[in-house]
């Protein structure tokens, strides 16, 4: 079997000055519409500590209900992170929580601002999205500055979860985007 990261890297494409100049856009799509390859990338994305054999159970469970995973929720970051999050929450038998762009969530909300690689945004979550203590995976595809990701981190903290792991597709590793996620341990399954 092809090793995950080399079908991921085969199937993506590079995208260059994409949406601005300078930026190299790493396109995942072709990746999410090849079934087996989304297979493969979903169960990678919910074991996020493959030598654990509770998240191995997951990953190789053919199919039905699993046993605990190692998190009690999935946190998926909108729009692109969405594929994801509720597909690796199936697979684990857990349920999936939005992080939304703000003004998108229709109750009340806690809210952190950000810096992108390009441009600046708000992120949202339901105030009562989570429950105190509650295990969570934070799914999303890409990996580039980290500044999304530290700030759904900062998100679901407050709302008083407890970040198991972050599982990303890609991590652009130029970005040192998981310098701004210490301490939490970042799961990519690729890196470019
Ligand atoms: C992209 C990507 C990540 C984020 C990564 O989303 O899906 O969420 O940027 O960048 P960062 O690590 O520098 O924060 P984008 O904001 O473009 O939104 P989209 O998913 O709606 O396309
Ligand atoms: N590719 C895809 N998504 C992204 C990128 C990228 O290079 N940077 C931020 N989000």
């Amino acid at each position: 079997t092809e090793p995950l990261d080399e079908l991921i890297a085969g199937l993506s494409v590079d995208v260059p000055d994409f949406p601005n100049p300078g930026v190299l856009f790493r396109d995942l799509t072709p990746v999410f519409a090849d079934g087996p390859a989304f297979r493969r990338v979903v169960e990678g994305l919910a074991a996020p500590a493959l030598e654990d054999p509770r998240a191995a159970a997951v990953a190789h469970a053919d199919d039905g209900v699993p046993g605990d995973p190692g998190f009690d929720v999935v946190v998926g970051v909108e729009a692109r992170g969405f594929l994801l999050a509720a597909a690796v929450a199936l697979r684990a038998g857990v349920g999936v929580v939005p992080v939304r762009k703000a003004g998108k969530l229709p109750r009340e909300c806690v809210r952190a601002d950000y810096a992108l690689e390009y441009g600046t945004a708000t992120v949202e979550m339901h105030t009562d999205s989570l429950r105190r203590g509650q295990r969570v995976l934070l799914v999303d595809d890409v990996l580039a500055t980290g500044g999304t990701l530290a700030a759904s981190v900062a998100l679901v903290e407050e709302l008083g979860g407890v970040v198991t792991a972050v599982s990303v597709v890609v991590e652009l590793t130029a970005l040192e985007g998981r310098e701004r996620l210490v301490p939490h341990a970042v799961h990519a399954l690729w890196t470019a």
